[in-house]
């Protein structure tokens, strides 16, 4: 039960106290997040891992001014890809060849999503592509729980202003959410002892037998 002990213990920071996190337990969030499942497998995001105060304090400034921007050890911003296109598609698969041969199931699989994917809307994909992102988002959080680090996911903030400030847009990238990772700041966190309010079980959960 020592995963439920680690969600209990995590909660959504307040105010971290700029303490520096060891490089090896960053590492191993970043390894978390690189085996987070996706679908199809094509992990349609990246996260930019930020520590320069300056960047930080700008990323701070459209993000409502939340002190654990600025404060935290490492800021990771998640951008999902802003569209599925031919050569993200195909790159993924040029790998799996490289890694696993050649298997004609796959390449048929590959083609079944060039598709899918590259006749829709970018936004739709992008829309998907997020979704991946949070699925490695959630895993960090709790990777960075496990090593008993405080991150606070956050949405809140100005997605545009981020992409300008990190220059997503050239390189196809949206920024979709943000984890601050560092240390909480006991004395000035009124969240640090309050009690987690969660729905009751019979809320959340119904079961067909
Ligand atoms: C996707 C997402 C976005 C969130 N955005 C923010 C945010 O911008 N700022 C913040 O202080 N907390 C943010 N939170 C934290 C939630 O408010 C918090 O997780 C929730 O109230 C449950 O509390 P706990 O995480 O402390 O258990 C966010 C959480 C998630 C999952």
């Amino acid at each position: 039960m020592e995963l439920l002990n680690t969600l209990r213990w995590r909660y959504a920071t307040k105010a971290m106290n700029g303490q520096l996190v060891e490089q090896d337990k960053i590492e191993a969030i970043l390894e978390a997040i690189r085996l987070a499942p996706t679908s199809s497998g094509l992990q349609p995001f990246e996260v930019i891992i930020v520590t320069d105060p300056e960047v930080k304090k700008k990323i701070r400034a459209v993000a409502a001014n939340q002190s654990v921007v600025e404060d935290c050890s490492h800021l990771l911003v998640f951008a999902a890809w802003d569209n599925y296109t031919e050569s993200r598609i195909n790159a993924y698969f040029e790998e799996m060849v490289k890694q696993r041969g050649f298997d004609e199931r796959m390449d048929n699989y590959r083609k079944f999503l060039l598709g899918n994917y590259t006749g829709r809307p970018a936004g739709l994909n992008y829309e998907h592509a997020a979704r991946q992102a949070y699925i490695a988002f959630g895993i960090a959080i709790v990777a960075a729980a496990e090593q008993r680090l405080d991150a606070t996911p956050m949405e809140g903030f100005d997605p545009a202003g981020v992409d300008e400030i990190l220059n997503l847009k050239e390189r196809g990238l949206k920024s979709v959410t943000l984890l601050p990772v560092g240390f909480r700041d006991e004395g000035n966190d009124w969240m640090v002892n309050v009690p987690k309010v969660r729905k009751p079980k019979e809320q959340l959960f119904s079961f067909v037998k």
